[in-house]
């Protein structure tokens, strides 16, 4: 792989060669991808190319495979799936500022529908950190889309304080163990819901209490919760009301017409909030995450990784819905 010299700022940074990556060229089962050699992505101005070490597969992913999101713009086939990235910096755009050639790296990739289960993936360095030191490549790919999801639907959705409660429903996943870890940074006192298999994977996560939901509808509890995080979307707001406090808010991962109408409806009557998290991709959330790696205050769980080549098994297994933490790809 060569790159041609010195483009202006609006030009593109050529790359030559090519690149192996799971390619879909239509909707449908796992049995979609193939893996092919295609030309390696253009550089824009603004962007690094990644040589991809790792990535992870999120629902997201499957869900536009499936062709569940066809409305979404971004869908021209054929299609490379996958947010998340770790790697290095092999190529920057004449106005990256913060990166270099030869950095070690994690993003959330922003440009519909990823590009991610590649060998090369071109981002915006916006949404590019340097990757925490003490994550092998898999461990940091596991973060970025997962990790950022549950912060942001805390802290900004959720508007999560010190001493509050907050129950996070699915607490198991990709997004539970990293909304789990993050409100307890927060000092919140956290109820976690998971089924009776992940007890103990997800009490090492030290929330303070644990409801198994294969014996426990949480809903019907008497105790109230200043946050509601539906992340695996089986509760919806009207069975939570009873068990948010008077201006307790539910937060759902799930964008669905009657979601959107309940946080509109919510939002201008006094009271209890409902609302959608859709997470957004950004270096700031990217390099606070890395801090608290770092620092041992978070840290990823790895369920199963698999190489690019097996992506259409790890598609699969994400699709049983009951991935213990994150599913990692691996491409060398
Ligand atoms: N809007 C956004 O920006 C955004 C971002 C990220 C994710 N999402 C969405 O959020 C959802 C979760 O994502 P994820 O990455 O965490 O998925 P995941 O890794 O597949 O995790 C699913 C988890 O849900 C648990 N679960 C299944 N049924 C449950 C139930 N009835 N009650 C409680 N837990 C249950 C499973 O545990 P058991 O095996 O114990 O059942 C499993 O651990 C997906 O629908 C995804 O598309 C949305």
């Amino acid at each position: 792989m060569t790159t041609s010299s010195s483009p202006t700022p609006t030009e593109t940074t050529v790359i030559n060669g090519s690149m192996q990556a799971a390619v879909i060229a239509q909707y449908g089962s796992p049995d979609v991808f193939e893996i092919k050699n295609i030309a390696p992505p253009q550089v824009k101005a603004d962007q690094v190319l990644i040589r991809v070490y790792a990535s992870s597969v999120n629902p997201i992913d499957w869900k536009i495979r499936k062709g569940m999101l066809k409305l979404l713009p971004g869908q021209k086939f054929p299609m490379v799936l996958g947010f998340d990235i770790a790697g290095e910096v092999v190529a920057t755009g004449v106005q990256v500022t913060h990166l270099n050639v030869g950095d070690a790296v994690y993003a959330y990739s922003n440009q519909f529908p990823g590009g991610a289960y590649a060998d090369y993936a071109a981002v915006p360095e916006k949404v590019t950190a340097a990757k925490p030191e003490n994550l092998s490549y898999p461990e940091a790919a596991s973060i970025p889309l997962a990790a950022t999801t549950a912060l942001q639907a805390l802290r900004d959705a959720g508007k999560l304080n010190a001493g509050q409660r907050v129950l996070i429903n699915g607490a198991s996943g990709g997004v539970g163990i990293f909304a789990v870890q993050i409100a307890k940074l927060f000092g919140a006192h956290v109820t976690a819901v998971c089924s009776t298999q992940n007890i103990d994977l997800v009490n090492s996560l030290s929330p303070d209490r644990i409801i198994d939901y294969k014996q426990t509808d949480f809903t019907q509890e008497a105790t109230s919760y200043d946050l509601v995080f539906d992340v695996v979307g089986s509760k919806p707001y009207s069975a939570c009301k009873r068990i948010l406090t008077g201006k307790g808010i539910y937060v759902t991962t799930q964008p669905d017409p009657k979601n959107y109408l309940q946080a509109l409806l919510t939002r201008v009557l006094p009271g209890q909030t409902a609302k959608v998290i859709l997470a957004r991709a950004n270096r700031v959330d990217l390099i606070y995450l890395k801090e608290q790696m770092e620092t041992g205050k978070i840290r990823s769980i790895i369920d199963r990784t698999y190489p690019l080549s097996e992506i259409a098994a790890a598609h699969a297994y994400s699709e049983e819905g009951h991935a213990v933490g994150k599913i990692a790809i691996t491409m060398v």
